[in-house]
């Protein structure tokens, strides 16, 4: 197989050493797998890239594509930064142990509460999402004398070319402050001014799943033009951009692009709009989420029914389903399988893999092409480690699965699966019903 960490040994698919058909037995199906290795492979590819001869810049892992404690120890002790965007993720973190000052808080619609549990943990950075926000974080850290770094996130008005659902960077978004008319530049300076807040910078973020450099560099154009406007504004200049996330991953035969491709024509603008304004680089920050996990993870599944429907197609229906991935359902998104029970038998039979939800769209890979697929087969759904179990839910009661952290030929409990005890945990029978 050419995909990384993967080797067929003694006839059996191992994945970062680990012997997946062993694993379906000993932790049951459905289950998520992420290898540690390919996680840090691709920090280390990235720090290569951008931090390294360049120690200004840094990384902040965009913790929504996938959190859980192991995983931000993971970042803990790669040495990068995290990006959360709710009071549940910041908490998670700081459960995790993560220290708090690596920690950037996004989000269009933080509530007073998130904000003041941001304030209260001192975390780094707050990225500043709407123009009534100043004046919360300025209330909290009044509340607990605590000066606060804050960044401005702006709508640069570029549209990246990837799918509608998660374009952020065009005209017409939630997310981020419009330039359109200037409106941001007065609140910069009151910040700037703030006793409260100390002004860093500049934040855009353009979509997800992006495999061209373009759109990143119209929106750094438009970012130093804002940032220009507001030194002539109220005379201060950034001293970081956070450019947001949105790297490319391979789900299925995209032709991925190396960090570099991106990121080194970013840095050269960076050094170019600092010379020739005479002011220091100002720091970059990236907040990659899919392309650190979305090729870590894999989803292990067991075939129960297989239908034939005669001249239409053939149903394999697995143990999870939409309420374990919702991506194909919610965005189209493709996938790839491969037979774990038949590593070495050729993948000639098209089926398509479909959930167990009472939904007909609960469909995980529409034709897909599996080695003699037979109940009780054990099959993997590869790159399924973005946004898959962080958007896990609880249709039809189903629990969500575990996560397996693997890596060199062991395997650990990351997070422990659900259980229907867990499920029914916070339901109440009001007293009107006994
Ligand atoms: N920074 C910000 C401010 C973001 O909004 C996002 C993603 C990221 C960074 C990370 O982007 P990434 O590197 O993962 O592309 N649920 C959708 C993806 C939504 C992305 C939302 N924001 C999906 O499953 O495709």
């Amino acid at each position: 197989m050419d995909r990384e960490y993967f080797e067929i040994r003694n006839g059996r698919l191992l994945f970062d050493g680990c012997d997946l058909l062993q694993l379906a037995k000993e932790y049951g199906t459905p289950v998520y797998i992420y290898s540690q290795n390919v996680i840090t492979d691709r920090i280390r590819e990235m720090k290569a890239a951008f931090s390294e001869g360049h120690p200004q810049n840094r990384i902040a892992y965009a913790s929504k594509a996938f959190a859980c404690k192991a995983m931000f120890k993971l970042m803990e002790k790669e040495g990068v930064c995290i990006d959360v965007v709710s009071g549940g993720e910041l908490y998670t973190a700081v459960k995790a142990g993560f220290p708090a000052e690596r920690i950037e808080f996004n989000g269009n619609n933080k509530s007073q509460a998130e904000i003041d549990l941001a304030v209260e943990h001192g975390i780094g950075r707050i990225i500043i999402d709407s123009l009534l926000e100043l004046e919360m974080i300025e209330k909290a850290a009044a509340k607990k004398g605590r000066v606060m770094n804050v960044l401005f996130r702006i709508t640069p008005g570029v549209k990246a070319d990837t799918h509608d659902y998660v374009v952020t960077g065009k005209k017409d978004s939630k997310f981020g402050i419009p330039l359109d008319d200037d409106r941001i530049l007065p609140y910069v300076k009151m910040a700037v001014e703030s006793k409260w807040v100390n002004v860093l910078g500049l934040h855009f973020h353009i979509g997800s799943q992006i495999f061209e450099n373009t759109a990143f560099l119209a929106a750094m154009d438009a970012a130093f033009a804002v940032a220009d406007k507001i030194h002539e504004y109220c005379g201060y200049w950034i001293e970081e951009l956070n450019i947001g996330g949105g790297f490319g991953a391979r789900y299925t035969g995209e032709q991925k692009k190396p960090f570099s491709f991106f990121l080194d024509p970013m840095i050269r603008k960076a050094e170019q709009f600092a010379s020739e304004r005479g002011i220091k680089v100002p720091a970059l920050v990236t907040e990659p989420g899919r392309s650190f996990s979305a090729e870590a993870g894999i989803t292990l599944y067991t075939i129960g029914s297989i239908k034939e429907v005669r001249g239409i197609r053939t149903y394999a229906a697995i143990d999870g389903g939409m309420f374990e991935n919702i991506r194909p359902a919610l965005y189209g998104a493709k996938y790839e399988a491969v037979s774990v029970s038949k590593p070495e038998l050729p993948a000639d039979k098209t089926v398509s893999i479909c959930g167990k939800c009472c939904e007909s769209g609960d469909m995980i890979i529409k034709d897909a092409l599996l080695a003699d697929p037979q109940p009780g087969d054990v099959i993997a759904v590869l790159s399924t480690g973005a946004y898959g179990y962080s958007m896990a839910s609880n249709y039809n009661r189903n629990p969500v699965p575990g996560v397996l952290f693997v890596k060199d030929g062991k395997a650990e409990w990351a997070v422990k699966p659900q259980t229907y005890e867990d499920i029914a945990a916070l339901d109440l029978i009001p007293e009107s019903l006994r």
